[in-house]
């Protein structure tokens, strides 16, 4: 997008150096802090090649472009320092962003490719605690990021729905004598199973034989036992409709549930390759591979001694499935840095077993989430209120109330249904935001009054100048009601070129979240476009000349394309993030 206004200052550029001009946009950059310009050009590698020294360069080069083409150009040491003529970049930007504001976010850079984004999947017969937000939110932006990025996505959720503790589940079930119709009648049918397991986790310490039946349980799961199975799919399905909840609330959708169970089974093909390829050693009892060959000190578990399913193995026969049903050409795994391990190890036996999608595997890690504990004034890895764990939905709940709070206080206008369905669009959009907007590898703290405020970095300040656009937009028609067509010529404050150029940005940062799988480049050029229409509505505050409504009413409907594309813009964005973008506030 923002080569529409670059183009012409690339090609002089081009051609006075002999570079094709995609050498040149790959290196353009933001000015430094403090610097004046619309954009950089770094003169390193370009003065490397033509025997020069960086500054020497960057000062023939401001010779050779300013002046020309509506761009003033200067030197700042080895930096080219680039401003555009307002009224220049808005004739370049407005009419496709008027016509459409989604394109400035479109990007075809993905098209014919695919990606499968493994995201969220949570344990099952637990509650999804706040933790779970990071793989879900993350992976959700991700997802949709790719998609506007050109690519195919298949969404996909890998359910924990296998291993010991569903033995151990249905040990309890079993002794305690429980029905369907037990769980039915539970208000909550996740803390219920919850519960089971802790009071046969207990027993299990006491009692050997506890233990012994949970793992006669766990066998006779993975030997497809009709009852045991029966169980399983009692408890799975509870639990699946619980996270189903939450789902729904984050507006976050799957296009593949299989879970781990699925692949239960799978192995015995893999550990036959592994096999016939001499991969496969035996240790203490167990089948690993070892991984020395690449690098890697500890070797790779494969098949447990009593013959059960792993982790890893499951991990390698779902990849297997979804390269055959999909055909991706990348696949990504949302799951927390605590798992690296695990990733490294069984991408490096996808690599000796010579799968051809080795080496499109990435583990796209995340750090914790600390939570603030007023009552305690600490950070906290698992939040809890009065000593009781706080788990995801309640942290939902609890930050959809402070937002209907907050709503009611600034807009009392705002009423019933519509308060409502704007304090859950804004509570969870604080939830998530606060996830997104910084470095995924990070830690992440979460204090409900920072991520509501409206002012500062939050999802709700986004929402809100989203909000404030639309508000513009319902008065124009009062105050201008015959308004001729809008004239791109007429945006000539400095103001509207940063809004301009901040939507323009939003591809290149879209572009940027494909590649390096960091939905925070997107947040954070959304915060940047957020702050340049505050600072441009707000110098309309003392100055009626400069308003969006102002009386001039051919400036006003220049100005009202460019609240219509940023208005635009900002939403697609948010909706890019899984944020929604209420017209009210
Ligand atoms: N269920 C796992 C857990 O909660 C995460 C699964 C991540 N995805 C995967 N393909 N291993 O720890």
């Amino acid at each position: 997008m923002l080569d529409l206004v670059t183009a012409p200052v690339t090609a002089r550029i081009a051609a006075h150096l002999g570079v094709p001009p995609e050498r040149i946009v790959a290196l353009y950059g933001s000015p430094a802090k403090g610097v004046a310009g619309d954009i950089a050009l770094p003169c390193f590698q370009l003065a490397k090649a033509r025997s020069t020294s960086p500054p020497a360069l960057a000062s023939e080069l401001a010779t050779l472009v300013n002046g020309a083409d509506g761009v003033q150009a200067s030197a700042a040491g080895p930096f080219l320092n680039i401003t555009f003529d307002a009224a220049l970049v808005a004739a370049a930007l407005l009419p496709a962003l008027a016509a459409d504001p989604r394109v400035a976010l479109r990007s075809a850079v993905g098209v014919q490719r695919t990606v499968c984004v493994d995201f969220s999947a949570p344990n099952i017969a637990k509650h999804m605690a706040l933790h779970h937000i990071r793989s879900t939110m993350i992976g959700n932006a991700l997802a949709h990021c790719y998609a506007a990025a050109g690519w195919t996505t298949v969404r996909i959720n890998f359910l924990g729905d296998w291993g010991t503790a569903f033995g151990r589940l249905i040990a309890g079930w079993k002794r305690e004598g429980l029905t369907l119709a037990d769980l039915e009648r539970a208000p909550n049918k996740v803390t219920f199973l919850n519960q089971l397991y802790v009071r046969i986790s207990r027993l299990e310490k006491e009692d050997p034989a506890v233990e012994d039946e949970a793992r006669q349980w766990s066998r006779k799961c993975e030997t497809g036992d009709p009852e045991a199975i029966g169980l399983w799919e009692i408890i799975r399905t509870a639990s699946v409709a619980a996270c189903q909840e939450i789902y729904d609330l984050l507006g976050v959708a799957f296009d593949d549930w299989r879970g781990e169970a699925h692949y239960r089974d799978a192995m015995g093909p893999i550990i036959a390759e592994l096999r016939a390829k001499g991969l496969l050693k035996e240790d203490q009892g167990a089948q690993v591979v070892d991984l020395s060959s690449v690098g890697m000190k500890k070797p790779c578990l494969i098949l447990r001694s009593d013959g059960g399913s792993l982790y890893t193995t499951r991990d390698l026969a779902a990849c297997d499935d979804r390269f055959a049903r999909y055909g991706f050409s990348r696949a990504l795994y949302e799951v927390d840095l605590g798992q690296s391990l695990h990733f490294k190890e069984w991408f490096a036996v996808a690599k000796l077993l010579g799968r051809p999608y080795a080496d499109s595997l990435r583990h796209v890690g995340h750090g914790v989430v600390l939570m603030w504990n007023d009552e305690t004034s600490t950070w906290e890895k698992t939040a809890t209120r009065k000593g009781v764990p706080m788990m995801l939905m309640d942290i939902i709940q609890e930050a959809i109330e402070r937002a209907r709070a907050v709503i009611a206080d600034k807009n009392p206008e705002i009423v019933g249904d519509e308060r409502e369905r704007i304090a859950k669009a804004v509570g969870i959009g604080a939830v998530v935001f606060n996830d997104l907007k910084n470095g995924r590898t990070g830690d992440v703290k979460f204090k409900f009054e920072e991520a509501l405020r409206f002012d500062g970095e939050t999802g709700p300040y986004l929402q809100f100048a989203h909000a404030r656009l639309c508000s513009i937009e319902r008065k124009f028609a009062e105050t201008h009601p015959s308004a001729p067509p809008a004239d791109p010529k007429l945006l000539r404050l400095a103001a509207e070129k940063g809004v301009l150029l901040a939507i323009a940005r939003l591809r290149h940062a879209l572009e940027r979240v494909a590649e390096s799988d960091e939905p925070s480049i997107l947040a954070q050029a959304l915060l940047a476009l957020a702050s340049a229409i505050a600072s441009w509505l707000t110098a309309g505050n003392h100055d009626p000349a400069l308003r969006v409504l102002c009386p001039d009413a051919a400036t006003a409907s220049a100005r009202l394309a460019l609240v219509r594309a940023a208005r635009g813009a900002l939403g697609e964005g948010l909706r890019l993030l899984g944020l929604q973008a209420p017209e009210r506030m």
